[in-house]
This record gives structure tokens, C-alpha cells and sequence, in this order.
């Protein structure tokens, strides 16, 4: 048996360079994609060797994923989901747990976060009955500021919900700081942002609960997957409850009476002694991964550090090679950060004499991939049209960016040679149009 799975391996790792794609890169032809998965010959056996164990369901690579990542985010524990949307639903349905008695959120409470951007950052607050309020961002980092949430912090406002944009932190520090003050939740989508830092400290370790995308785009990829990291032991229980279907018991599955105390629980009106396992302390959901998706994050975590010093250098590279082109607001880096960057984020000047759509169609026909920065104002969008929101301050700059903007890609599988002609490119465009 042994020799027939390391005879299917070694064919894995064979296939693997045929399957290679060597081409040569073929400017204007060969495809500039914004985000994608970096995947090697040890991701692929990986998968494999999972799928010959037909690990099928979390078990043992799962559990030894959350060990692993939690340590490398500098965190007690992590829950992986199967989606990063997954991952922020339960992050802030986890502040409505009974458990957290007179600080629970209830519906009607508040929670600011930013207009522009991902859209499953701000759902999870709609989906538990609580109310958005919006602020504004700034052109450039594409955050918003401490400045911006504290005035928007009102009487019912319980928590703070913001993703670092693009993988550029925000005022991470100033925010909890303020969450601190106002008896706020924080939790941080650091779903783009996996390895930034702020003030030398990782992000993702400031707030109560944060999360993490393992969708093909993200630093880490598993295909599809997410996660919820914390340090707060109480926390990570709700997390892991409202995961694993609302159960009580927190035996894994395949383990019994890990608390000795299986049949002596009383909970609820239930009889004396029921199961623990099939106690239900929340109205839970299941969002567990899969073990071969946690197979697959295990080889690509290994790469991590790689990878992200990989973004750094591409978003590096381009910023040097634009800087000083005319009517194009550059990105540039939150102030005391070090951003594992996402993506190469643009904004063409109101005053441009050239449009957003234009310069966009120039590079696209090029295959140079571009991306609006996600929803853009997502107030505008029709399905947050009639949802009861607020908005602190105005949106000017959301609606800038939702006119204005788009982004390149930064990620490791980009060469020097693309990334210098997405530069010519757009400064052929630039010069051609001023
Ligand atoms: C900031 C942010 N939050 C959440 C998500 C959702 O992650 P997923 O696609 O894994 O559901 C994304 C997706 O790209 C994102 O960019």
C-alpha cells in the first residue's frame, strides 16, 4: 500500500512539471492577472496525498492548520471556516453570544466600518440585525482614519468592524485604543492583509477577533477557506460553537467525553444527563473546511514569508517605476505601517484629462488585469439601498473611489519583466493623453 501511494506521489511531483506553464512572457499577450494562486509541486502532492487518505472532512491537518497559523499570527487560537465571509459572520455573530451577558450586542446596536470595500465585511453586521454606519476613507492608503471613527462613535455604537485596505493597514493601533475607551468590540478583516504590520506589531493582533480569506487572491490560498484567530480563550469558544453547528461540546469530531462529563450535563430544560454532544448553546451554523483544503494551507503556509516579501518587492517596483506621473494618485503606505500588499491600487485625478475607463481599457487590451477597489460605495449598491444604515460625516471619497480607482496586481507569481511593462504601459497611456 505505502509503495503504491509513494508511486502515485512521485507521479504527482512528475505531472507536476508537465503541467508546469513555461512560456516565455509575451508582453501584450501573455495574461497580467491582478491576484492568483501560487501553487508548487508541494502544494499539488499535498492535495494528492490528502485525497488518496480520503481525509475528507476537519480532522488531524485541520487541527494542526489552526495550531500552526495561530502561532505565526501571534495568536492562542484559530479557527479555520470555509470562507473568509464565513470567518466574519461568526466573528461578529460571536459579540450577540448570551455569553458575553450585559456586552452582548443586541439588534439595533451600531458597528462602524467603511463604506468602500469588500461587502462581506459589512454583511455580518446586517445578517445579526445590527446597523452599519458608514465613514469615509482617504484617497491614497484607501483607509479610513481614527479621526473618522471617533466621530463617528454615538450612543448605541458597540463595536468596529474595518478590513485593512488592499493590505495597507489603517490607524490600527489609535482605533483599538478608542474601542478600549468606548467599551467597543474590534474586529479586524485582515483578510487582505495577512503579514503587514502596524507599529512593528502584526496586524490582526490589535482587536478582539480578526480573519483571515484563503480564496485564491489571498496571501494563503486553500482554494476556498478562512479563518478566526483570537487570544481571548472565552472568544474562541463562542467562535468555535457557532462554527461547529451551536453546539455546546467542544470534543472534536471522532473524540468522546473529552470532559469526562457526558452524561452528567443539565443545560436548558432538557433532562438530566443528555448527550453533550448534541447540546446546542447557540443558534450555530457549519462552517468547518475540509481537510484537504488544510493539507493544501499547511504546504502553502509554509511559503508565507516568501510570499509576502514577494508583494512587497512588486508593489515596490511599481510605485518607483510610476513615481511622478501626472493626474494619477499613487498609493502609499498608512503611516508607521509595512504593508504585505494585496494589490497596486490607482486613482485617476477628477481633473485627469483622461478617464478611469479609458486607461482601464488600455491596460485590459494590453492583458494587464485591473479591479475596481471591491464594491466601490457600497451605499450605492442595490442591495444596500433600503438596509437601515448611517452615514458619520460624508462619503466623498468613497464616491471618488468608486469613479475613479482601480488596482493592479502585486502577487508573488509576477515577474519584473510584467511588472515593468504594466509601468511603460501606463505611462505610454499617461504621456499619450497630457
Ligand atoms: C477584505 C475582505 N474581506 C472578506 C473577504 C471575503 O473572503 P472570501 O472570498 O474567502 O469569502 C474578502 C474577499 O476577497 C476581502 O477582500
Amino acid at each position: 500500500m505505502k509503495a503504491h501511494k509513494e508511486l502515485i506521489l512521485d507521479a504527482t511531483r512528475k505531472f507536476h512539471v508537465d503541467a508546469s506553464d513555461d512560456r516565455p512572457f509575451i508582453p501584450g499577450t501573455t495574461e497580467i492577472w491582478p491576484a492568483g494562486a501560487c501553487l508548487d509541486e508541494h502544494d499539488r502532492t499535498a492535495l494528492v496525498e490528502a485525497a488518496l487518505e480520503m481525509r475528507i472532512a476537519a480532522g488531524k491537518s485541520s487541527r494542526t492548520f489552526e495550531s500552526r497559523f495561530a502561532r505565526k499570527l501571534g495568536h492562542r487560537k484559530a479557527h479555520l471556516t470555509n470562507s473568509g465571509s464565513s470567518a466574519n459572520l461568526l466573528a461578529m455573530t460571536a459579540f450577540t453570544s448570551h455569553l458575553l451577558e450585559d456586552r452582548a450586542l443586541r439588534p439595533g446596536d451600531e458597528v462602524i466600518t467603511v463604506a468602500a470595500g469588500f461587502p462581506t465585511t459589512v454583511n455580518p453586521i446586517i445578517q445579526n440585525g445590527l446597523v452599519p454606519v458608514f465613514v469615509d476613507i482617504e484617497l491614497g492608503t484607501y483607509n479610513t482614519t481614527a479621526d473618522r471613527v471617533a466621530q463617528a462613535i454615538g450612543p448605541r455604537t458597540r463595536a468596529i468592524m474595518i478590513a485593512h485596505a488592499l493590505g495597507n493597514p489603517y490607524e490600527v493601533a489609535e482605533i483599538a485604543r478608542l474601542a478600549d475607551d468606548h467599551g467597543l468590540f474590534l474586529i479586524e478583516d485582515n483578510c487582505d492583509a495577512v503579514g503587514s504590520t502596524y507599529d512593528g506589531r502584526l496586524t490582526g493582533t490589535f482587536g478582539d477577533l480578526t480573519t483571515v480569506s484563503f480564496y485564491p487572491a489571498h496571501h494563503l490560498t486553500m482554494g476556498e477557506g478562512g479563518c478566526v484567530l483570537t487570544s481571548n480563550l472565552a472568544l474562541a469558544r463562542i467562535v468555535e460553537s457557532l462554527r461547529d453547528w451551536g453546539r455546546d461540546c467542544w470534543c472534536e469530531p471522532g473524540e468522546t467525553n473529552k470532559c469526562l462529563k457526558r452524561f452528567t450535563y443539565q443545560m436548558g430544560t432538557l433532562p438530566e444527563g443528555y448527550d453533550h454532544k448534541y447540546i446546542f448553546s447557540h443558534v450555530g451554523y457549519n462552517m468547518k473546511a475540509t481537510d484537504i483544503q488544510a493539507a493544501l494551507g499547511l504546504t502553502q503556509l509554509d511559503k508565507l514569508d516568501d510570499f509576502c516579501a514577494a508583494r512587497r518587492h512588486n508593489w515596490n517596483r511599481l510605485r518607483e517605476g510610476l513615481d511622478g506621473v501626472p493626474h494619477l494618485i499613487l498609493p502609499r503606505a498608512t503611516e508607521r505601517s509595512d504593508p504585505s500588499w494585496f494589490g497596486f491600487a490607482l486613482t485617476v485625478d477628477t481633473e485627469a484629462p483622461f478617464t478611469r475607463a479609458a486607461l482601464v481599457d488600455f491596460l485590459e487590451n494590453r492583458r494587464i488585469g485591473t479591479r475596481r477597489l471591491f464594491a466601490g460605495n457600497l451605499t450605492r449598491h442595490p442591495a444596500y439601498l433600503n438596509q437601515t444604515h448611517r452615514v458619520a460625516g460624508d462619503l466623498t471619497n468613497s464616491d471618488i473611489v468608486t469613479e475613479q480607482t482601480f488596482w493592479t496586481g502585486v502577487y508573488p507569481a509576477l515577474t519584473d519583466e510584467m511588472l515593468d511593462y504594466v509601468v511603460q504601459s501606463v505611462r505610454e497611456f499617461v504621456g499619450a493623453h497630457t
